[in-house]
């Protein structure tokens, strides 16, 4: 049984989607062990608690540097033993430490068609005003592993979805949760926790 924590900094809707997958037998072999918030009060807690997984708050402003809150948050992470470290919407740069200790075993989920709208600045609402902004007619979702680059790190799914005329960032950024990024994470997980696909190369293959 795969050991997930789960990161985030908000609403939490792809948390909850991993769990509705868990519970449906979508997702097999994995449990969300714990879920960290570098954010109190936000109600993706509130979804954990609700689910009986503990929630812990670790945030930037309780720390005297960055420097320490990346170990403080290393430590924290490290304690719940994971096998699988998945940031959703986990808007705090993975610290150096982390990712050389989870290599290959941190995934995020970003709202775009990585390499196009990510990177530095890019999270969020954001995203979805830089597509429309640049009048984009395709957008989506993309799911990797994390490297220490800015989504930078091996494909492992993207989802296309189509940009509408008078669309608000807000109404694309559901479309794209609805019909990408709610399905690919849960997707993912499934894929890593029975063991079907491999980095070879900084790329993703699919175990034949
Ligand atoms: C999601 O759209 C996720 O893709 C995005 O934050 C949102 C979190 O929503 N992540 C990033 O932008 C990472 N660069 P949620 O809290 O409802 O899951």
């Amino acid at each position: 049984m795969l050991r997930v924590v789960v990161c985030v900094s908000g609403g939490g809707t792809n948390l909850q989607a991993i769990l509705d997958a868990i519970d449906a037998g979508k997702v097999t072999n994995a449990q969300v062990v714990a879920v960290i918030s570098n954010n109190p009060g936000v109600k993706a807690l509130t979804r954990a608690e609700n689910h009986g997984i503990p929630g812990i708050c670790i945030s930037p402003k309780d720390y005297e540097s960055r420097a320490v809150y990346n170990q403080a948050l290393t430590d924290i992470i490290s304690e719940q033993d994971p096998d699988l470290i998945v940031l959703a919407g986990f808007l705090v740069k993975i610290p150096e430490q982390m990712v050389a200790k989870f290599s290959n075993r941190i995934v995020n989920i970003h709202p775009s068609l990585i390499p196009a709208f990510c990177g530095v600045g890019y999270y969020g609402l954001k995203v979805h005003e830089k597509v429309l902004e640049r009048g984009a007619k395709i957008t989506g979702a993309t799911v990797h592993f994390v490297n220490e680059g800015m989504d930078e790190g091996p494909i492992i799914a993207q989802k296309a979805v189509a940009v509408e005329d008078g669309d608000t960032p807000e109404v694309l950024q559901r479309r794209v949760m609805e019909q990408a990024e709610w399905i690919l994470l849960p997707g993912a997980i499934d894929d890593i926790a029975n063991g079907r696909i491999e980095v070879v190369d900084n790329k993703v293959r699919r175990i034949k």
